[in-house]
């Protein structure tokens, strides 16, 4: 799988290593103006836009759409209950997570949203290779969906299936209860399985100890939020499917059953490792695109990523545990395929967690190549550098020393060959997300939307510029990317 000009190596590319510690931001930022998840990013004179033919042209050469599933979605303020403090948040509906939304792959989406909320948001559908007027990224692709009922429908093709999910694209409002699961059916399934569980993971402090865009303001005054050399919020919670380890969820399977799990990470700040109490895991897809199966005790999923993995599962009842990197605390809930067994306790770390680790970087692709990307593993037409840097001592971060407000965007042709670097040049790990796209970790490594980037490491991933329109890239802790390191990507017009 190699090739010539496959360099720096993948694995030489690791860096880092495991050990998520965490970067101490010292000190006063000054008075600093707020910038938001829209706008800005640069001008895109010279760029494809949104509204531009080409956009549509693309949509329509995705096929025509056997069928049309349609959708509505109400962003609102609610309360949800965990294990019985009551906390105020923003949700789709009243459910944290909101409301699984599926279809085939190839369909028609339609999803018309009405906002109730007191901001402004949007809905951005990640992982989704789509149309870019529908990516839901304000100031960029649509117009923000106005405060106090502003409505907005959605409207696009899902060209490929897999394990997906959607949030706001506008401030911190991904770290209240706005996320939902999206999966797409395969029409053909290459995992046999006999029962589903849709494992969404969460860091929550809405409403129990402030909310996130108090919290971000903290960390810009003083970094106050950084817990030594861990991470930088130490959340009061960390749910599975909206619920915390004092009261968790349980999944019923029959013993001897095979269980596909789709672990989604919705945290803002918060990377996991999961595993499955008294189980090896099989990764069979990694953000929606298989992957070289590969059994493994335990994964690190970073924020934004996604895994499918499937078990033949025991007799008992096991403890599904996602431990919060570099913090003390984890998410949890509860397999059973027995009615006697007693529950593990709920603070539980079950071996599988310090043996074999898998994450992003350490994975290999199959032979499946996501459609329009056969040429992602050719030599590269362009090579784009960055660099993952955070401004001295400031809760401020960049790409390449610049803010979102600062940069102007990456400029890619239609077509080409894109190879990006990312190079962490600091000691928090970052979850690197890239709109539109799918792209591959050179030297044969597998298919992702978002990766992680381990601290002082660096990868390199590849694809074919296929889907024009102006994208954002950035960190996926919503803090970093809030605080600067977001940046576009755009097509030469
Ligand atoms: Cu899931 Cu730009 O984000
Ligand atoms: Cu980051």
């Amino acid at each position: 799988m190699t090739h010539p000009h496959a360099t720096p190596s993948r694995r030489a590319l690791l860096g880092g290593g495991l050990a998520f510690t965490g970067l101490g931001v010292a000190g006063l930022a000054g008075c600093m103006t707020s910038s938001t998840m829209d706008g800005d990013g640069g001008s895109l004179k010279g760029l494809v836009g949104p509204n531009d033919a080409v956009v549509a042209q693309v949509e329509a050469a995705r096929g025509t759409p056997e069928a049309t599933r349609t959708f509505a979605l109400t962003a609102r303020r609610t309360e949800i209950d965990l294990a019985g403090q009551r906390a105020a948040t923003w949700a789709y509906g009243d459910t944290v997570p909101g409301p699984l939304l599926r279809a085939t792959a190839g369909d028609r989406i339609t999803v018309a949203v009405r906002n109730d909320l007191p901001q402004v948001t949007s809905v951005h559908w990640h992982g989704i290779r789509l149309r870019n007027d529908m990516d839901g990224v304000p100031g960029h692709t649509q117009e923000a969906i106005a405060a106090d009922g502003g409505t907005f429908t959605y409207d696009f093709i899902t060209p490929d299936p897999g394990t997906y999910f959607f949030h706001p694209h506008v401030g911190v409002q991904l770290d209240r209860g706005l996320y939902a699961p999206l999966i797409i059916d395969d029409p053909a399934e290459s995992v046999d399985f006999d029962k589903e569980w849709v494992v969404v993971l969460d860091d929550w402090l809405d409403g129990i100890m402030g909310d996130p865009d108090t919290e971000l303001e903290t960390l810009r005054r003083n970094g106050s939020g950084m817990i030594g050399q861990g991470s930088e919020i130490a959340y009061p919670f960390y749910l599975v499917n909206g619920r915390p380890p004092a009261d968790p969820e349980t999944f019923q399977a029959a013993p001897g059953e095979r269980v596909r799990l789709r672990i989604i990470n919705a945290s803002s700040d918060t990377v996991y490792r999961v595993a499955l109490g008294g189980h090896r895991l099989k990764v069979t897809h990694k953000d929606g695109i298989p992957t070289l199966p590969k059994e493994t005790d335990a994964i690190i999923i970073g924020m934004g990523e996604r895994y499918d993995l499937s078990t033949t599962v025991g007799d008992g009842a096991f403890p599904l545990v996602a431990m919060a990197e570099g913090k003390s605390g984890q998410a949890y809930a509860v397999l059973r395929t027995s009615a006697s067994a007693a529950a593990p306790p709920e603070d539980v770390q079950p071996d599988e967690l310090t043996r074999g680790i898998l994450w992003a970087p350490l994975l290999s692709g199959d032979d499946h190549v996501p459609r329009g990307q056969e040429r992602a593993g050719d030599k590269a037409d362009r090579t784009i550098t960055i660099q993952l840097g955070v401004r001295g001592g400031r809760y401020v971060w960049t790409m390449n020393g610049k803010t979102f407000e600062e940069a102007d965007p990456f400029v890619v042709s239609r077509d080409e060959v894109v190879r990006i670097i990312w190079q962490n040049m600091s000691h928090m790990p970052h979850p690197m997300h890239l709109h539109g796209h799918s792209f591959r970790l050179t030297d044969g490594g597998s298919w992702h939307d978002t990766v992680l980037v381990g601290p002082m490491g660096a990868v390199a991933a590849q694809f074919v510029a296929d889907n024009p329109g102006a994208w954002m890239m950035h960190c996926h802790n919503i803090f970093h990317a809030e605080a600067g390191m977001m940046a576009t990507l755009g097509y030469r017009a």
